[in-house]
């Protein structure tokens, strides 16, 4: 049985101590057991907001992270940075990074694999444009994406990671995909993790769907059978990310 992992993106919002403000009233809220609950902050948040969240289920993640040990690459974030500072997680390749920071499938298989040399676990993001939809080619689309990026991952490590599957065109939008739509993607990554991997790997691995989840359309969307938790940006900010960690209350 796959342990439900949600975790709330906050791309480039809060200032350090709106963090900390962030995490104080949102602690009561996201207290579930049955779920990994991680809140993916921006590099300068981190820190304070571990602080914050010491002695509650809330664990702090980042939202990118560069794929070189350390040195000369000014404004990046080491892999050392992150896990010295206690970071267990890593969203990489949000397509908000594809877009705006010229990330591609390479830099996103190269931030994988030493995410996982480093002990971290990526959430490798995925997920198609409106035209590829109306094209038909969601579902080629999406194996080429998760086959790049996992390329030279073990399968133990696979196992271990998390995708989320998020459709370009529901990010942001209010357009949620219907829960028939998202589940029939997760189950065609988890297809192509058996294809590359095994079966074994493919019932191991944590796929989550991100896109305009709010606490209306999590219960959905969390029950059905491909989909195990969420990638939440815009309501991971407010309190109803405590209703959506509690989708099952
Ligand atoms: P929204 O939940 O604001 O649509 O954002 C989704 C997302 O991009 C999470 O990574």
């Amino acid at each position: 049985m796959r342990k439900k992992i949600i975790a709330g993106n906050w791309k480039m919002n809060m200032t350090p101590s709106q963090a900390v403000a962030l995490v104080n009233e949102l602690k009561p809220l996201v207290a579930n057991d049955d779920v990994d609950v991680v809140f993916c902050v921006p590099a300068i948040d981190i820190i304070p907001a571990m602080e914050a969240a010491k002695g509650s289920n809330i664990q702090i993640g980042a939202e990118n992270m560069y794929f070189e040990e350390k040195g000369a690459y000014t404004g990046e974030i080491s892999p050392e940075m992150l896990t010295d500072a206690g970071v267990k997680y890593v969203i990489i390749g949000h397509s908000e990074r594809r877009e705006y920071f010229a990330e591609t499938d390479e830099t996103v298989n190269k931030k994988i694999l030493k995410a996982f040399e480093h002990g971290i676990t990526p959430i490798v993001c995925c997920g198609e444009t409106l035209t590829q939809r109306e094209q038909g080619i969601t579902i080629d689309w999406i194996r080429q994406q998760i086959k790049i990026a996992f390329q030279n991952v073990t399968a133990e490590q696979a196992a271990s990671a998390v995708i989320a599957y998020e459709p370009i065109w529901a990010i942001g939008t209010g357009k949620v995909a219907t829960s028939e739509q998202a589940q029939e993607v997760c189950a065609a990554i988890r297809a192509c993790i058996a294809e590359v991997y095994d079966e074994a790997t493919a019932a191991a691995i944590r796929i989550q769907y991100g896109g305009s989840v709010s606490a209306a359309s999590a219960p959905e969307l969390f029950a059905m059978a491909d989909i195990d938790g969420g990638l939440v940006g815009g309501a991971s900010l407010k309190p109803d990310f405590g209703k959506i960690v509690n989708y099952n209350k």
